[in-house]
């Protein structure tokens, strides 16, 4: 029996705050000029224009302006920045103590974003991330920037192999850590009237990075120079 360990977490509030800022500041400034919207809305935008509409599950114009902040030449010294090194770090600390391994770590550089909207799906299959050459000991934190619940939460397999799949319910700010390189996952219509807005991002001791294949998904190089930064780097870049 191999079952799936889910650890569940709280960030502090100054953190979801800042990363719920900068989602809406990117939307808001290369979306639409008005900010009316919770981002549990974000979904009533796809009704204003249909142009929001998404051709693959990382390809809508909310992805687009959100990643396009990341190529700014002020973003590491942004709050998002700020405080995602800071909750990586204190996952490495976690993790370190998990696994007993209390060597150098490697993160994911940016996150990933999904949004959820009702009626639709964020992902495209349900899936192990290793089909898409990410390594097996990789482990990844699910972050709700927006509350995940039922059908509008990952769905993720409890034992493996049996693809028995549990709802990851988590309030607004909270997060889990898991694996999802072996056990599959993915979402179902999301049945709830309130858009999911999630980021998640990976961790792995640098050591299991050696011969690492590119991404099928992006076509990235999953090392340390790439998908992935060391510890130690995170820690000197930025504030
Ligand atoms: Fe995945």
């Amino acid at each position: 029996m191999t079952q799936q360990k889910i650890l569940i977490f709280k960030s502090s509030d100054i953190s979801k705050e800042s990363f719920c800022n900068h989602i809406k500041n990117a939307i808001f400034h290369c979306v639409s000029k008005e900010n009316e919207y919770a981002l549990d809305h974000l979904h009533k935008k796809l009704i204003d224009n249909k142009k929001l509409m998404h051709d693959s599950d990382q390809a809508t114009l909310f992805h687009k302006a959100v990643y396009s902040t990341f190529d700014l030449p002020n973003f590491y010294s942004s709050e998002f920045w700020l405080y995602y090194k800071k909750l990586s770090l204190e996952i490495v600390d976690k993790l370190k103590n998990q696994t007993d391994y209390y060597g150098e770590w490697s993160i994911q550089r940016y996150p990933t974003f999904r949004f959820h909207f009702p009626n639709n799906i964020s992902v495209f299959e349900f899936h192990r991330d290793s089909d898409y050459e990410h390594p097996l000991g990789e482990i990844n934190c699910f972050y709700a920037i927006t509350e995940c619940k039922n059908s509008s939460a990952l769905h993720v397999e409890k034992n493996l192999g049996f693809e028995d799949y549990v709802p990851l319910n988590l309030k607004s700010g909270e997060y889990a850590i898991f694996n999802t390189s072996i056990y599959k996952h993915g979402d179902l219509i999301n049945k709830t009237n309130k858009t999911r807005v999630s980021m998640d991002f990976r961790f792995i001791p640098d050591i299991y990075l050696k011969n690492t294949k590119v991404s099928k998904t992006n076509s990235i190089k999953l090392n340390s120079d790439e998908y992935f930064i060391r510890e130690g780097e995170m820690k000197n870049l930025g504030n």
